[in-house]
């Protein structure tokens, strides 16, 4: 399990920071490394395939680690016999516990056999997780493992008198890929053929010299990499070069690329901007457990990441807690907004419950078919939000079909309160029908009507399907399509933690006897759809704008509009919250690599600039804005009403 090091940190690595994407820049003719220029291809490439985000089940939230393959199995059974694999829910993996030691004589693996009889195969292998995956795949599942991108796992460095821990010498209790990550991901997936990888990161996290398992002689250090609540101080190029050599082994190893690929360094090291590059999914953020707060905090890491989410690469909010604490049967209104907000955010939706005693309602509230159907929804789109104070939010996810939205309402409190959801909210036009949808209560609840205001019991949430005429008619705007850009060049100069979210309270430091749990994830001022890198409204020389992009200058954005349209528009210029007022920007747009559009220098307060091209046949439109000249701060730019029609 993960502890916070907290201010009592290891002695750390310098760090080497590169600006999150400029690392796979070219070089401008003024021989800077800036990756502004247009490329005239879609640059991401997907690490394994989840054309949506993965579903399945975990044993760490139900079981921690004690683990043994009766539980596993049974709570595969029940996903088959109960309809939940069919719903979706097909990976089974197994996380931390499984090892007892790496074989001294050729570094082999070898698995906790009285806690998995089937893997005592005995022979030259001694042990061998064949047997459990074959009967997972022979029930139609697929069989997911855990492991650490350091030499050392979590469980090791967080308890002592454990007895699941890994057995043996200092080198046969190394059990995680640091060092053995070519034969051990060649044992995993083509010897015992999993097809689903967690790689945890407290081997490059808490193995520091001064650290007391590692005085005490139980571990070798590990000078730490991963610095938790400070990203300045990881080593963000060495972490990246660690889970690079995982991801490209394992498209080595599976060719079709049939196989995910999780990254678990929990929002540290700045992954949440360059994860999308690594992993299938990545963790955004700290343990969930299963409390209220937690639940929220862990949305609200990936919240306003949305445009980082998108066919094939995932935020990870972490695993449900769906069935267990506050989320348990007798807590219907907490299961179903936990269920709700994973499913607009397109999170994976992996169940961490003993599903063999779990209650009929935790089944059904997992198994809700019209909700999974919104997390599944083939656009794969995030769910950006349209509205948000302290109490309350509104989050609509634009569907695959045309017309088509979910929408949660949530209230975060522990009072009942009303939500106001408007036509604009979901970006359909007003004046005409807009058919509502309770996915909750499986029941059609009537017409907008313009607006319509609900009353929220604590907690709830309130899951609505709406069918309604887009404002822009056939067109969309790029903030409805979030699943479709790329973010190529997030222009972030220097690291800043997201100020929105606090790092969440230690379990086992809960004292307030320090300075606090002060925000720690990074990506503050990466790019928005319908609000700025700083979270402000779009807003250029006093006007504002509902639907667009925020960005900081020296961006660029990758957008995909093969689906055949004709015309780009956007009302383009600074925004009004730039922190930098001094510089001006120029907006660039390119289609496939060519230039279709330029905006003339544009300053603070200068009322936005028209920017329009014909784009029919565009496969990839890309967005650049230019700093030009030295700014007294950070840039601020919207493109605001950006649409394609
Ligand atoms: C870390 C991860 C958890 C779980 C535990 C296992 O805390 O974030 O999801 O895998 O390790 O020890």
């Amino acid at each position: 399990m993960l502890r916070l090091i907290g201010r009592h940190g290891p002695l750390l690595v310098a760090a080497m920071l590169l600006p999150a994407a400029a690392a796979s820049g070219k070089h401008s003719r003024a021989g800077r490394t800036d990756g502004l220029e247009a490329t005239g291809h879609w640059s991401h490439r997907k690490v394994g395939s989840a054309e949506t985000p993965p579903m399945g089940w975990n044993s760490w939230n139900a079981f921690g680690t004690a683990i043994t393959e009766a539980k596993v199995i049974g709570s595969a059974e029940v996903i088959r016999a109960s309809g939940l694999a069919e719903a979706g829910y097909r990976s089974i993996n197994l996380d931390d516990g499984w090892w007892l030691k790496r074989r001294a004589s050729d570094g082999r693996m070898q698995v906790r056999t009285n806690l998995f009889p089937s893997a005592a195969v005995g022979g030259r292998e001694g042990t061998s997780l064949r047997p459990f995956t074959d009967r997972l795949h022979a029930m139609g599942l697929r069989a997911g493992i855990y492991t650490d991108i350091g030499r050392n796992a979590c469980s090791q460095a967080w308890s002592s008198d454990n007895p699941n821990l890994p057995e043996g010498t200092v080198a046969e209790r190394e059990v995680g890929l640091y060092g053995h990550a070519e034969p051990d991901l060649a044992l995993y997936f083509r010897d015992w053929n999993f097809d689903y990888l967690k790689v945890d990161a407290c081997g490059i996290a808490h193995y520091a010299a001064t650290r007391p398992q590692v005085t005490q002689g139980r571990f070798r250090a590990l000078a730490p990499l991963v610095v938790d609540a400070d990203a300045n101080r990881s080593d963000i190029p060495a972490v990246r070069a660690l889970y690079a050599q995982v991801r490209d082994a394992l498209r080595r190893l599976r060719p079709a690329n049939d196989f995910v690929l999780s990254l678990c360094n929990w929002g540290s090291a700045n992954v949440r901007a360059w994860g999308k590059d690594f992993g299938t999914i990545w963790r955004t953020s700290n343990d969930i457990d299963p409390t209220w707060g937690r639940m929220l905090h862990n949305f609200d890491s990936v919240a306003t990441r949305e445009l980082y989410a998108g066919p094939g690469h995932w935020n990870d909010p972490d695993m449900l807690e769906v069935g267990n604490g506050t989320f348990d049967a007798a807590h219907p209104v907490e299961a179903q907004a936990h269920m709700s907000l994973w499913a607009i955010a397109a999170a994976p939706l992996v169940i961490g419950t003993d599903l063999t005693r779990a209650d009929p309602r935790t089944i059904a509230t997992l198994g809700n078919r019209e909700v999974i159907a919104v997390d599944q929804d083939s656009a794969g789109n995030q769910g950006v939000i349209a509205y948000t104070d302290d109490e309350r939010e509104i989050v609509v996810k634009s569907l695959a079909g045309h017309g088509a939205k979910a929408v949660v309402l949530l209230n975060r409190t522990a009072e009942p309160t009303d939500i106001m959801l408007t036509a604009a909210h979901l970006k359909f036009a007003g004046d005409r029908p807009t058919v509502l949808r309770d996915l909750w209560a499986h029941a059609d609840i009537g017409d907008l009507g313009g607006q319509r205001s609900f009353r929220l019991a604590p907690h709830q949430a309130l899951m609505l399907l709406a069918r309604g005429t887009p404002e822009r008619g056939s067109g969309l705007y790029l903030s409805e399509m979030p699943g479709r850009i790329n973010v190529a060049v997030d222009g972030i100069t220097a690291l800043e933690p997201d100020p929105l979210i606090h790092r969440m309270v230690d379990p086992y430091h809960p004292g307030t006897t320090w300075t606090g749990n002060r925000p720690a994830y990074a990506g503050w001022g990466g790019p928005r759809a319908d609000a700025t890198p700083y979270g402000q409204d779009l807003r250029v020389a006093g006007v504002a704008y509902r639907s667009g992009l925020g960005v900081l200058a020296n961006s660029r954005l990758e957008a995909r509009v093969e689906r055949g349209f004709r015309r780009f528009s956007a009302r383009v210029g600074l925004d009004d919250s730039t922190r930098g007022t001094r510089a001006a920007v120029r907006f660039e747009l390119y289609g496939d690599g060519r230039r279709l559009a330029l905006s003339p220098p544009m300053r603070f307060n200068q009322p936005a600039a028209e920017l329009t091209a014909e784009i029919a046949g565009v496969r990839v439109l890309e967005l650049v804005v230019r700093q030009l000249g030295p700014a007294n701060g950070n840039v601020v730019a919207s493109w605001a009403e950006a649409r394609v029609d």
